[in-house]
């Protein structure tokens, strides 16, 4: 135990030395809050470091002149006027740069604009106001919380101060505390743990902090104007009120009133120049001289009644062509009283002849609709009147001039029309007559006019209907009379796009495609194309185009590749926008599709030369078969010798001329030929009279006779139908329809087969034959 103690002893003895040998460095004061505006004083304990130390101030150094040296462990910083809101204060070396010491200097300052106000509970209340309200404000960086409080006094016993109301806020609001007779005064205490400090004190009459509550309004709709009443909270004193009144569906600034108020004098006023038949809301508020507005009364809204003044009928009419018995129809028209007027409106219309007053004709009022009117006047002169009555008294009337069918009246020449962005601005030249004005009317569908008056020789049309043709009137007035109206047709209040484009057909080919459109409008206003482009590619390719002008409609595209699948879209252009086509597909052929055609017509040439060739042919045989030939029945047949035979052969000079026919000479062919065949044809000539030995050979002689007969023609096909083996018959249809008919005096023999080794000529003519079967 005792051993414990010696070694407590001793420690503690020890550190007691350490810390008198260690010289200590430090700031202080720590933790200043001091007044914004006030002065300081902070030393910085410098024994721990030799030589100077500096200042800084939230990590600036400061001016080296505000501190001050008092010993070598000592050194004094004087901060005057200090009005940070948190100041870091910190002590450093020179030589080391070592911070030795620092503290926090907090500034607070004193609560301001203070302010207070004498008002109600509730907004309708009259009589003295039982609640003050407080509002100031206090600039402070401080973690710590502050109490308020506000202290109230009467500025004629200034002492008796009374605590009326506290807040952690700087708002506050107490009731039934003050005198509102009396002047009073009122100062804010800010408090925390470490401070406290006042306002400047705030000196009040209680009628100049008094806030009205906000007036009782009631307002009377007469025919020109609007009758504006309110009660104020305080009638004993003198006040300004405001009356603020606006169009309820307007979004401009309300129109306000000032008027004044005297002591137990009633808010009354009196709104004039209001719009007829308009709903108007109306606001008010009052105000104690220097004391706030009220709060704005209720929201009074009032429908204006019909100011007389205000019905302008703008009559006008139209005239439509005379009917055969010269009677006409005028269309009357007129601005109709507004719908949101109240009561009952009559529009009486009378036709009467222009010149005449009293006529003995009977021309009673003519009941119409609201706004328009259709008369039948003759082809006289006329005014047509108009009287709108309200509960049978007379509101408003106009009249205006029908001339008569064929008058001769001034009008107006060279209207010009011109379209900007949906408005249509119209001038035109006045007559030389002298005019009072000019009315222009404007239809888009011939029954529902709008007209308007102008001055000037131009006007401007507005609130016209998009791409729509307007026919336009100009009317030139006289003093009670009109001229005649100068019309324009068809004016667009706005040019549209192009119309729309549709592809009619698109035919391909395999390298071109020939496309047509067309375009169709079902809007007269639509613009006028100056160019279409055709845009057209393959799938997965670039999108190419051509451009043709207005006049075209189709297009061959060229370049294409075959076998492809293509779109195509037309897009029109006009100076206003442009329109496209949908897209169409369509696949380029394999071939070009002329081919087989051109394939076709060669193949028709050919077979009809083939025909022709065939038809001079059996001509030339024709002419043959007629040539009268030698009768070789009056000529003995004898053996033909070799060495004469080219003689024999020219004694026929006309057979045997080539250049008569090639096909007057006939010739055997080679046997062989014939050798397969099992049938032949054999000829009735009695081969014992008129044959040789060898020439007895009947199948030679048919075979030679047949090769004679044949036209040229068909020689191939007979020739291939010969030489089919076991063929029963010889086709004999060709030869038969085409050439001569002696064939079919063959009879049909067997035919021996018969090797022969040398080609044998025979002549024989069909007379021949013939006779050769009658025997
Ligand atoms: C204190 O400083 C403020 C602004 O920093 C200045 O307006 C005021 O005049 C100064 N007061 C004195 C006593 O120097
Ligand atoms: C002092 O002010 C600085 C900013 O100027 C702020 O970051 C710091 O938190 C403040 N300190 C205190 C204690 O309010
Ligand atoms: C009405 O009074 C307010 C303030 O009292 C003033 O600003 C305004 O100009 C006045 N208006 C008219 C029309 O006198
Ligand atoms: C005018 O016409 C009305 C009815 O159309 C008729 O009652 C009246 O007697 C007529 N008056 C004259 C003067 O013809
Ligand atoms: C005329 O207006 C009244 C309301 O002001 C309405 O009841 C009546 O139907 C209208 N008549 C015609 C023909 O439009
Ligand atoms: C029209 O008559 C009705 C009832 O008959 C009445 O309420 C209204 O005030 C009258 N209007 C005028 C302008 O006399
Ligand atoms: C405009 O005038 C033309 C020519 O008189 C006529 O054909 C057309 O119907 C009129 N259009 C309208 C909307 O009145
Ligand atoms: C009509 O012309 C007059 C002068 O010629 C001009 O001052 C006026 O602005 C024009 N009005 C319109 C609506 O174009
Ligand atoms: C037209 O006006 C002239 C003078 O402005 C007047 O003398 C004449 O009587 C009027 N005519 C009609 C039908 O009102
Ligand atoms: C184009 O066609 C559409 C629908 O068919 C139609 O609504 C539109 O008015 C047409 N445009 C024109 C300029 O004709
Ligand atoms: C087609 O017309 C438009 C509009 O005027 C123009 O800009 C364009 O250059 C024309 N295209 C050709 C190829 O002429
Ligand atoms: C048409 O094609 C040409 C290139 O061939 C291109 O420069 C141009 O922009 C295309 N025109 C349109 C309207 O796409």
């Amino acid at each position: 135990m005792c051993h414990f103690l010696v070694l407590f002893i001793v420690g503690l003895t020890s550190s007691v030395c350490k810390g008198q040998h260690a010289k200590p460095c430090n700031v202080v004061p720590k933790d200043q809050y001091i007044k914004a505006g006030s002065d300081t004083e902070v030393v910085c304990q410098t024994s721990c470091v030799p030589g100077k130390v500096y200042w800084t101030l939230n990590n600036r150094p400061i001016d080296e002149s505000l501190s001050k040296t008092v010993n070598s462990s000592h050194t004094v910083l004087t901060l005057r006027n200090f009005t940070h809101p948190n100041a870091t204060l910190q002590c450093h070396s020179a030589d080391t740069q070592q911070i030795l010491g620092g503290t926090y200097i907090r500034t607070y300052s004193k609560p301001n604009k203070l302010s207070c106000f004498l008002h109600y509970e509730n907004e309708d209340q009259t009589g003295v106001p039982r609640l003050l309200t407080c509002n100031w404000e206090h600039q402070i960086i401080s973690s710590l919380t502050i109490s308020y409080t506000i202290l109230y006094a009467t500025l004629s016993r200034p002492s008796e101060i009374s605590e009326i109301c506290s807040s952690h806020e700087t708002t506050c609001t107490c009731k039934d505390k003050v005198r509102v007779t009396v002047k009073g005064i009122a100062t804010v205490r800010a408090q925390t743990e470490k401070w406290v400090h006042y306002s400047d004190p705030y000196e009040f009459y209680p009628y100049n902090i008094l806030k009205m509550s906000r007036p009782q309004v009631e307002v009377t709709a007469f025919s020109d104007h609007l009758l504006v009443k309110w009660i104020r909270s305080v009638s004993s004193e003198t006040c300004h009120c405001q009356v603020k009144y606006d169009k309820a569906l307007s979004d401009g600034t309300p129109v306000v009133i000032n008027k004044t108020l005297e002591p137990r004098q009633d808010g009354k006023e009196i709104i004039e120049n209001v719009d007829s038949c308009t709903k108007y809301k109306i606001l008010v508020r009052c105000a104690i001289d220097k004391a706030p507005w009220s709060n704005w009364s209720r929201e009074k809204t009032v429908l204006t009644k019909l100011n007389k003044r205000h019905v302008n009928l703008r009559l006008w009419r139209k005239i439509a062509k005379p009917e055969e018995n010269g009677f006409r129809k005028v269309h009357a028209m007129w601005t109709e009283i507004p719908s949101t007027c109240q009561g009952t409106f009559t529009y009486a219309v009378k036709r009467t002849p222009n010149n005449d007053v009293m006529t003995g004709d009977n021309y009673t009022d003519i009941l119409c609709g609201n706004s328009t009117c259709d008369v039948v006047v003759n082809e006289d002169a006329h005014r047509i009147n108009l009287r709108v009555l309200e509960n049978e008294t007379l509101l408003a009337q106009d009249s205006v001039y029908v001339p008569a069918t064929g008058e001769s009246l001034p009008q107006v020449t060279d209207i010009r029309t011109s379209t900007l962005e949906g408005v249509i601005l119209v001038s035109w030249k006045a007559p030389v007559e002298l005019v009072s004005g000019y009315m222009i009317d404007w239809t888009h569908n011939g029954n529902l006019y709008y007209w308007k008056e102008s001055k000037h020789t131009n006007t401007t049309l507005f609130g016209l209907l998009e791409k729509m043709p307007y026919n336009i009137t100009v009317t030139p007035l006289f003093d009670n009379e009109t001229g005649h109206g100068t019309q324009v047709h068809r004016v667009c209040s706005r040019v549209g796009d192009p119309g729309n484009v549709t592809i009619i057909s698109v035919e391909a080919n395999d390298k071109s495609v020939f496309v047509s459109w067309n375009t169709k409008s079902q809007e007269e206003c639509s613009g006028a194309v100056i160019n279409y482009t055709v845009f057209f590619g393959a799938q997965n390719g670039p999108m190419l185009n051509v451009t043709v002008d207005s006049t075209r409609r189709d297009i061959n595209l060229k370049e294409l590749h075959p076998n492809t699948q293509y779109s195509v879209y037309v897009e029109a252009t006009a100076l206003t926008g442009s329109t496209k086509s949908s897209a169409r597909l369509f696949k380029t052929k394999r071939f070009d599709p002329r081919l087989p055609l051109a394939l076709g017509v060669c193949g028709s040439i050919i077979i009809v030369l083939v025909l022709s060739l065939g038809l001079f042919c059996a001509i030339q045989w024709k002419k043959f078969s007629e040539k009268p030939v030698p009768n070789p029945g009056l000529s003995s047949v004898a053996l033909w010798s070799s060495p004469n035979h080219q003689k024999w052969m020219r004694s026929f000079q006309p057979f045997s001329n080539p250049s008569e026919s090639p096909f007057d000479q006939i010739f055997t062919e080679e046997h062989q030929k014939t050798s397969t065949s099992p049938l032949a044809a054999s000829c009735t000539i009695n081969p014992a009279s008129e044959q040789t030995e060898e020439y007895a050979d009947p199948a030679i002689v048919d075979k030679s006779v047949e090769q004679h007969l044949r036209s040229p023609g068909e020689s191939t096909a007979l020739m291939s139908l010969e030489n089919r083996p076991f063929s029963p018959y010889r086709s004999q249809s060709s030869v038969e329809s085409s050439a001569s008919m002696t064939v079919k005096q063959f009879k049909r023999v067997p035919v021996k087969q018969t090797e022969r080794t040398a080609p044998v000529t025979v002549y024989v003519t069909l007379d021949m034959y013939e006779q050769g079967q009658s025997r």
